[in-house]
């Protein structure tokens, strides 16, 4: 039989018959590679006449204990994993190099092992030495954390095997190296085929396991999106390089809620938990400026205020730049439209800049107000009234929706000094929380009220 070559996407596994510049499924470019044949074995012909045995059927009504789980103590990550560590599951923490995945999980690795549970930390990227001398730094010398340095899928597994660990972590999956796979370190054939004997290992022994991944634009490592698929929980770790929050955020959690966050600062002596992230986030705002508004943002199942900043100034360029960090660049433009089309409030020879301060992403809709409000507020020069928190989805007909969370959000920015809120007059927000609200139905009338113009 003809071998087939077959090529895959190193960023989101889609696999195609040939090799190309361009990724078709996500887009992204130079991250086509190419992968070993698959087995021509069994699964390509017909499962034929032979019969299987039959699998014993159970109701949903069965009685299910919850899982046990084991808490770190570190409070930001217990609640990202959905409230502690669950025995026989995988799962991933992604991000940038440099971000901070090997200090955290460090970090996790010996309050784990303080807590009674056997850990190995398996590190594919550094000495054992190396590793020892981040723990002297993070004042961790003295954890029961087993280290070792090893790059051979087939040694690994054959310690675990012996070590019956409760946690392994492995930093990071594209430094595992499997033999029975006849392609480099790192490539999708590579990193998919270690990624599922480690998270077998997991459901066979009981065991929990960390696997580290490197995101990477350039395609030359294998993304870690190709073994999103396999584990039970997938996390990132996010922030930005010149800032000291970092954000751990579950995008995937079969053992707790998606998107929840947990935050942390770097410091010199390693992580440390934000047990309060609106202070934070807050901190260093100054008096009431143009283009500031206060956000107040749900994360995951917390409440969380941020401040949104604009810039607009009139534009030396023949196309005027539109540009944003935290937040997403497709609603921003949908938000100027509207504000141009239903508002008669136009951008054009004009650049915005839109910023969410400290660092911090920010996907909610609940957004939309907030934003219109600080680019109004940039574009009129005048600052919006002090102490006051703003949020609601804009519609593209120009009306404001209510959205959730709202009596959350509110007995937030009370708890940090916030008097007053700005919200749609939809929906029950189910208390006041304390704050005075203006409650409005549509973007005209908030550009009236807000800044006495239509
Ligand atoms: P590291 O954990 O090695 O990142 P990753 O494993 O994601 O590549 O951290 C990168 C660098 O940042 C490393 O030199 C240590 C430093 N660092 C601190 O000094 N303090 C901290 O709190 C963190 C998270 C990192
Ligand atoms: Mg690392």
């Amino acid at each position: 039989m003809a071998k087939t070559t077959s090529f895959s996407c190193t960023a989101c596994g889609a696999s195609f018959s040939k090799w190309s510049g361009r990724c078709d499924a996500c887009g992204e470019w130079n991250c086509i590679a190419e992968e070993a044949p698959l087995s021509t074995g069994p699964a390509s012909k017909s499962l034929g006449a032979k019969r299987g045995t039959p699998i014993t059927l159970s109701d949903l009504s069965s009685e299910e204990a919850p899982p046990p789980r084991t808490v770190s103590g570190l409070g930001e990550l217990d609640r990202v994993l959905g409230g502690g560590l669950v025995p026989a599951s995988a799962i991933l923490v992604g991000g940038d190099p440099g971000i901070g995945k090997s200090t955290l999980l460090l970090q996790a690795a010996a309050r784990f092992a303080q807590a009674g549970l056997k850990t190995i930390y398996v590190s594919g990227e550094e000495a054992s030495a190396q590793v020892r001398m981040r723990a002297g730094r993070l004042g961790l010398a003295e954890a029961p954390v087993k280290l070792a340095a090893a790059t051979s899928l087939r040694d690994i597994l054959t310690t675990l095997e012996a070590e019956a660990p409760d946690l392994v972590i492995i930093d990071s999956i594209q430094t595992v190296w499997a033999d029975h796979v006849d392609s480099a370190p790192g490539s999708v054939s590579q990193v998919r085929a270690a990624a599922h004997e480690l998270t077998s290992f997991a459901k066979r022994k009981g065991a929990s396991v960390v696997l580290v991944g490197h995101v990477t634009k350039e395609g030359q490592i294998a993304g870690p999106r190709v073994v999103e698929h396999m584990v039970d929980t997938v996390l990132y770790f996010e922030g930005e390089r010149g800032h000291q929050f970092r954000i751990l955020r579950s995008v995937k959690n079969r053992f707790g809620p998606a998107d929840e966050i947990g935050v942390f600062e770097m410091t010199g002596g390693g992580l440390a938990e934000v047990a309060n992230p609106s202070e934070l986030f807050l901190s260093g705002r100054g008096d009431p400026a143009p283009g500031s508004v206060v956000f107040a943002g749900i994360e995951g199942t917390r409440p969380v205020l941020v401040e949104m900043q604009a810039l607009v100034a009139p534009t030396p360029h023949s196309q005027p730049r539109r540009a944003v960090v935290g937040w997403d660049g497709g609603r921003l433009a949908m938000i100027l439209a509207v504000l141009e089309a239903r508002c008669g409030i136009p951008f054009a020879g004009l650049d915005v800049y839109l910023n969410v301060a400290g660092g911090i992403k920010i996907s909610e809709p609940a957004a939309d107000l907030a934003v219109a409000a600080a680019l109004l507020s940039a574009r009129e020069d005048t600052s919006l009234p002090a102490e006051t928190v703003i949020f609601g989805e804009i519609s593209l007909s120009g009306a404001l929706r209510p959205v959730g969370q709202m009596e959350n959000r509110l007995k937030e920015a009370r708890k940090l000094g916030f008097t007053s809120a700005i919200l749609p007059s939809g929906g029950k927000p189910g208390g006041s929380g304390g704050l005075a609200l203006t409650r409005m139905g549509d973007l005209t009338a908030f550009v009236g009220e807000v800044f006495g113009a239509g």
